[in-house]
Formats: C-alpha cells, structure tokens, sequence
C-alpha cells in the first residue's frame, strides 16, 4: 500500500486553502467515481486489477513458455508513448542493474533515430529473436517504421511461418492497420480495451505481456494494484489520492508552483517517473492549464540540478518517492589508514547514507522554499509497483478533475503529426507540405 506524506507542504500552504483544495478534490472523487465527468468513456482502467482473469495471465505465460522452447532471448517491444513506458519502468525497476537476464526485453519503436535501430539490428544479429509489437491505434509512425524492419528482419531470418510465431500484436480489437496485419498473417494478438486510453494501460497485455517475458510476475503485480484500488475507493479527506490532488493543486493555484518534481534516490526507478511524466503531463497538460511533470534521480541528480532546486527560481514543489527497504545489503568497511576520512561510516549500510542524503535534502528545499511531499513504499517488487502504477493513475483521474480539464485525451500530441507527414510528403498532405516549407 503506498503511504503519502504531506507534511513537508505545511510551512508553505495556509490550512483554509488546503481545505478548500480538499473540498475541490472530493468532488472530483466523486465525478471519477460516477464516471459522470469528461472522457467517461476512457474509464476501463479502473477495474483493470480485478478484470483481467486467469485465463488472459495463462495465455500470457503460454506465449513466454512457447517462446523459451524456440530458444529466445531477446524480445523487442515495439510502441511509443502509453504503449512502451509502463512495460519499460516495470523492467527497469525489478531487473538487476548489471547481470543480464536470461531473456532481455528491450524497446524499440520509441523514436525514429536510425542509429538506434541500426545498433539493436547488431544485438539482434547475436540473439535469438521475437517481437511485441503494440499500438492501440495502428498506424503511429514511429512503431510502424521499427515494425515494418524487423517484421522483414524476422522473416528474412527465420522464414514467413515461423517468424509469425514469433511475433506477437497487442492493439485495437478490430480497427486499424495491425489488426487487420495480424488477422492476415496469422499472429497471436492480444486486444488493448476501447475503454483504456494508452498511458493508462499498463495493467493490461501492453505492459503486461513485456513484463511477463521479462521473467516477472504480473500475478502479485495485480494483487497490488487491486489492494491499493480497495484503499482508493474509501472516499475520505485522508485517502491519499485525494490529498495528493489537493495539494499539488493548492501548491499549483495558491502558490504558483508550476512545476513537479518526481524525486527518486535508486536508479531503477528513474523510468517510473518517465511513465509518471506521460500519465500527468498528457493528462493535464491542455487547456492552458496544467503543473508541468519533470524528475531528478538522486543522489546524482544533486550533483547537476539540485543547485536550481535549491536557489533557483521558485517554480517547483517535489514529491519524492520513498523506499524503505534495500533488497541488498553492502556495508561499509573500516580502513586502517581513514585517508578517506570515512571510518565513522564504518559498519553502515549504503542505504542508511541514501536514507541521511534523502532527510537532508528535504530540509535542506523546504529551507529553500520547495515544499515537498513524500510517497512510500516499502520496498520495490511487483506488489509495490503495481499498488504505485493504480495510485498514480486513481490520482492523475482526481487531479485532473480538480484542476478542471479532461484526464483522457490528447489534442496535442497530433499537432506534430500533420507537420511531419507534410514534410515526409506522405500522399494527401500536398497543400499542408507548401505551407510548412515556407516556414521553415
Ligand atoms: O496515452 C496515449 O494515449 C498516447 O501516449 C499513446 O499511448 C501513444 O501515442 C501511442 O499510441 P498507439 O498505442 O495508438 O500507437
């Protein structure tokens, strides 16, 4: 269950105004929870945790299985935005940092640099290969171009039929350009809900058929996140999506706090504020309104932006999440010598210095003028990121509402789109390519 922690807001928000947030935030609660309010047809999320059965988790593990006994280990997941993040911070966070796997997951179909692909094309080269590929829409260039190469790469390497064994589409149950490639060539697929917008999926086969290949257990990941649901759904001025929505949106109005600060202290969590960045900043982002979602990894973070945070312009509250345990132990060791002038660290876990530093730093911004709230978890495993990823998202619904705007769509992010087709002269664009070209 995840804790939040507010504390380190109080010197900065007056009680009337966060009551009056909280009050906001409650009605909010209440539009969520009705799905009376804006985008009420993006709502399937919600019961994602208790939805997806035995059967969809045992197909999932049969592709895994199926793909062990042809001897795969590199799996490349194909998708952008809401179809790669989830999948992509899931791994990061539960893998080891150094020790490759026995099956690597890695993605693709993120970004359109052709170095990028040229280099995992060399992995590819050394490795036994098959490929998710995910997009709910179909046709998102991006995915669709890294496909398209490795869709011939596959059959090239292996043959028509059994590269179609070997690759796997997750989209739209029956619009769409993958749909209809899926139905043509033969490949397992699995559907991503009308009802789940994609930077809410992660708790359907779009992250959860990568994690599951990834070796990690999406079982327990679900009992986490129906845990923290049941939590989420007692309405109260102490649920924790609701203060975490009051909050960030009493900083925001009453304060002018136009940006927030997703702290971590562990480098694997780095992708979840990633994914956490997409699920707030596409959410909340339109309208002209909006808190704008950035990040820092720490310690190393303090290093290179923590003088901003520090003494810069006063734009920014963090919220840092907290983990309590270590699933490792390093302690340091006593030196007879002590040039390093460390031996009175002698006998301490690392994670206890980690601890000192993250206790440190939140005096150290509050002294400064960064209000600060914490999110804690006990430890980082699937039980945790799952009740963390439900969290987010409960949240992300509230506070979008609080804050007046739509949680489920994304006008924007087409904007580039039309201006890109027009200069890569895709048919139809024609008049579209003139007009740019002047102003360019
Ligand atoms: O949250 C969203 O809906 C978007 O970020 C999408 O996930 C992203 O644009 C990818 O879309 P698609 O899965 O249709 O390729």
């Amino acid at each position: 269950m995840i804790k939040l922690d507010i504390k380190g807001c109080s010197s900065f928000v007056n009680g009337a105004d966060y009551k009056e947030y909280v009050n906001k935030a409650l009605e909010a609660y209440d539009t969520l929870a009705s799905e009376q309010g804006a985008g009420n047809d993006f709502l399937g999320w919600k019961t994602l945790p208790i939805d997806i059965d035995e059967q969809m988790i045992a197909s999932m593990e049969a592709v895994r299985d199926d793909w062990k006994g042809r001897g795969v280990n590199l799996v490349i997941a194909i998708g952008i935005g809401g179809s790669y993040l989830g999948a992509k911070c899931a791994i990061e966070a539960l893998s080891h940092s150094f020790v490759e796997p026995a099956t690597k997951v890695v993605f693709a179909g993120n970004n359109l640099s052709e170095d990028y692909l040229a280099e995992l094309m060399d992995l590819a080269q050394q490795r036994n290969v098959a490929v998710v590929v995910i997009s709910k829409s179909g046709p998102t260039t991006e995915p669709a171009v890294a496909f398209r190469i490795f869709k011939a790469y596959l059959e090239e390497r292996y043959g028509k039929a059994e590269a179609a064994q070997r690759i796997v589409a997750i989209t739209d149950k029956e619009r769409g350009a993958l749909k209809t490639l899926s139905n043509q060539e033969g490949y397992r697929t699995y559907i991503v809900p009308d009802n789940v917008g994609g930077r809410f999926s992660v708790l359907t086969p779009v992250g959860l058929l990568p994690i599951v290949l990834a070796g990690f257990d999406i079982r327990a990941m679900l009992k986490g996140a129906a845990e923290e649901r049941e939590e989420l759904l007692k309405k109260s001025e102490t649920n924790a999506a609701v203060q975490y929505a009051a909050m960030r949106n009493c900083l925001h109005s009453r304060m002018d706090k136009a940006i927030e600060i997703l702290v971590t202290f562990n480098p694997k969590l780095t992708y979840v504020a990633e994914w956490w960045k997409q699920l707030y900043g596409e959410s909340e982002g339109k309208d002209g309104k909006g808190i704008f979602p950035a990040s820092v990894t720490n310690t190393a973070d303090l290093h290179s932006m923590g003088q901003f945070i520090q003494e810069g312009s006063r734009l920014m509250f963090e919220t840092v999440i907290n983990v309590e345990n270590a699933a490792r132990n390093v302690v340091i060791g006593s030196d007879e010598q002590n040039l390093d002038c460390l031996n009175f660290l002698a006998g301490q876990h690392v994670e206890h210095c980690n601890a000192m530093a993250r206790l440190g730093v939140k005096v150290a911004h509050i002294d400064g003028g960064v209000p600060q709230m914490e999110i804690g978890m006990t430890k980082i495993d699937e039980a945790n990121l799952g009740a963390l990823f439900y969290f987010f998202e409960f949240a992300c619904g509230v506070s979008a509402y609080t804050l007046g705007v739509n949680p489920f769509n994304q006008p924007g992010v087409e904007a580039y789109k039309k201006n890109m087709f027009a200069l890569l002269r895709k048919p139809g664009y024609e008049k579209q390519t003139e007009e740019i070209l002047k102003r360019i």
